[in-house]
C-alpha cells in the first residue's frame, strides 16, 4: 500500500503551501536522536540531523517530553498511506525553544512551550477561527485532496498524507509558523501537565464539546485510552449523568472504574454490546463517542474484507453507536479513519435521526488555552492521571511494541530527552522498556 500510494502521490504532485516541509539542517553537522518508520512493525531509533531555521518564521525547540499516541500505532500498522523509510513521527511535543527565525515576534530563546499536533498558517478562513487542524494551506498532500475532497492542515510526524513534516519523537524539532504553532507554558506548570495540551487533552474536549454532551446526558465511550479517558472526564465536568466505557483490556477497564467511577462493558465478554448497553439504558444513550482504533476489527467479516482490501476500516463501533443512542441522539468520531468502510447501518442513522459527527482532527488552538487557563492551573482538571509510565527517547522503538501490545498496563508515556528535568513529584519515575513486567 506504501508504495502505490507513494507512487500515485507523486504522479499527482505537491499541493501549493506556505511552509515548506523539508528542513535544512544545522550548519555545524550535528546530530540527535530520532525515532523514524521503516515499515510496517518497524521504527528505529536513529541519528539524524538537527534541523535549521529554514524559513524565517521557524521556531527551532530542544524537545524536553515527548509521548506516544494511539494515532502513531496507524503508523506503526502501515494503515496510513504515504509512509515514506525514514520519516521522523511523534506529533506530540513540548520543549525549551532554542532558535528563532527573524519573523518570530512572540515566542523567545529560552522559553518553554508546547507545540499543536497540527502546523497551521495563522491566516487563512479556518486558522482566522483558531480551527489549525483544517488550515488550508499546510499540507501538500494532493492524494489527500483526492480522496477527501479538500486537506487537512499538515501534522507533525504523520505521514506524506499530512505534509511529510519531521516529528516530535526526537531531540529537536523544527516548528514552522511559531508564533501561532506554540503556547508559552507559565512556571508552575510542570511538562508532565502540559505535554498533553499538544493534543490529547484538546482532542477529547473537542470531541465532547462537538458532539454536544449535555447536562445529564448518559454517555458511551468506545475505547479507554487515554483519549477515551479524558473524554470519559470532560463528559462528567460537563454534567453527563452517567458514563459507560467499552474496551476489552482488562487492565483499561479497571483503570477507568478505579479512577473515574464510570460502568464499563468487556466487549470480549458482551458480543453484542450494543445490545447490552440498551439493558443498562433501556431508552438509549444521548450521546456516543467513538474513541477506538480502526485497525482492530472484532468479527470474521471484516477482519476479512480488511485483508482482502475490499475496505480500509470497519464500520463495527459507528453500527453499535448508531444503534445504541437513543432517537435524534448524537454520535462523534473523534477516532481516527483513514477510507471506506463497508455495512454501515444506514437505515438506523436515517430512521432513528441520529446525528452522526465526524469530529475531524481536533483543532487544538480553539482550546488550548481554555484548558491551561480554567481547568489545569485552578487543578480541576489533572491531566496526569493517565500517566502511567517514563521512558528514554533511546527506548523508543520498544515502546511502539510495548505500547501495541498494551503491555505492563500502559496508558499514556511521557517520553524524556536529555533536556528533560526530572520527573514531578507524584509523576512515574523513569523504568526501561525492556524491563516492564506484565503489570509494571
Ligand atoms: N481526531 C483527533 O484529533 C485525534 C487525536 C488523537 C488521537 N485520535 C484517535 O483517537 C483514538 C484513540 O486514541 P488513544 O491514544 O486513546 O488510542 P489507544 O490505541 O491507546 O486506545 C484505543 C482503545 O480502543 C479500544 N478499542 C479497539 N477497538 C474497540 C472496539 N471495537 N470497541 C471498543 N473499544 C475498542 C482498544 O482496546 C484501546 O484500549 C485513536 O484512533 C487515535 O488515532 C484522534
Ligand atoms: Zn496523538
Ligand atoms: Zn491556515
Amino acid at each position: 500500500m506504501q508504495a502505490a500510494s507513494n507512487i500515485f502521490q507523486n504522479h499527482l504532485g505537491r499541493l501549493d503551501t506556505v511552509v515548506n516541509p523539508e528542513s535544512k539542517s544545522a550548519p555545524d553537522g550535528a546530530k540527535m536522536k530520532a525515532l523514524a518508520w521503516f515499515g510496517n512493525n518497524d521504527v528505529r531509533v536513529i541519528d539524524a540531523p538537527v534541523p535549521d531555521i529554514t524559513e524565517p518564521d521557524d521556531v527551532i525547540v530542544r524537545v524536553t517530553g515527548s509521548t506516544i499516541c494511539g494515532s502513531d500505532l496507524h503508523l506503526y500498522h502501515g494503515e496510513i498511506m504515504t509512509m515514506q523509510k525514514g520519516d521522523i513521527l511523534g506529533h506530540e511535543f513540548m520543549g525549551i525553544v532554542d532558535k528563532v527565525g527573524p519573523n518570530v515576534t512572540n515566542i523567545k530563546p529560552g522559553q518553554r512551550v508546547v507545540a499543536s499536533f497540527q502546523i497551521a498558517c495563522g491566516d487563512c478562513k479556518f486558522c482566522k477561527q483558531k480551527l489549525s487542524s483544517f488550515c488550508d494551506r499546510t499540507n501538500t498532500s494532493t492524494l489527500q485532496k483526492e480522496m477527501y475532497g479538500q486537506v487537512d492542515a499538515g501534522f507533525f510526524g504523520y505521514s506524506h498524507f499530512t505534509g511529510g513534516y519531521a516529528g516530535g519523537q526526537a531531540e529537536f524539532v523544527r516548528v514552522p509558523k511559531g508564533n501561532v504553532n506554540l503556547l508559552p507554558i507559565p512556571k508552575g506548570v510542570p511538562d508532565e501537565k502540559a505535554l498533553f495540551l499538544s493534543d490529547i487533552l484538546p482532542t477529547s474536549y473537542h470531541a465532547v464539546v462537538d458532539t454536544g454532551v449535555e447536562k445529564g446526558d448518559v454517555v458511551g465511550v468506545w475505547g479507554l485510552g487515554p483519549i477515551g479517558l479524558y473524554v470519559a472526564k470532560w463528559a462528567q465536568l460537563k454534567g453527563a449523568s452517567r458514563v459507560i466505557g467499552i474496551d476489552a483490556v482488562p487492565e483499561r477497564l479497571a483503570f477507568a472504574e478505579s479512577k473515574l467511577g464510570i460502568e464499563t462493558i468487556n466487549f470480549k465478554q458482551e458480543k453484542d454490546v450494543a445490545k447490552k448497553i440498551l439493558e443498562l439504558v433501556p431508552s438509549g444513550l444521548d450521546t456516543a463517542i467513538d474513541c477506538g482504533s480502526f485497525h482492530e476489527p472484532k468479527s470474521l467479516l471484516h477482519k476479512a474484507q480488511k485483508l482482502a482490501m475490499l475496505e480500509t476500516d470497519s464500520p463495527e463501533t459507528i453500527n453499535e453507536m448508531i444503534y445504541a443512542v437513543r432517537k435524534r441522539g448524537k454520535c462523534g468520531i473523534i477516532a481516527a479513519y483513514a477510507g471506506y468502510a463497508n455495512g454501515v447501518n444506514v437505515g438506523a442513522l436515517m430512521e432513528k435521526g441520529v446525528r452522526l459527527i465526524g469530529n475531524g482532527q481536533a483543532p487544538v488552538h480553539l482550546y488550548w488555552e481554555e484548558i491551561l487557563n480554567d481547568y489545569i492551573i485552578p487543578g480541576k482538571f489533572d491531566p496526569t492521571f493517565v500517566l502511567t509510565h517514563r521512558v528514554p527517547l533511546e527506548d523508543m522503538d520498544k515502546l511502539y511494541a510495548a505500547f501495541d501490545k498494551r503491555q505492563a498496563g500502559v496508558e499514556k508515556v511521557f517520553v524524556q530527552t536529555k533536556f528533560s528535568s526530572e520527573p514531578s513529584p507524584g509523576c512515574p519515575k523513569l523504568t526501561r522498556v525492556a524491563e516492564w513486567g506484565a503489570k509494571n
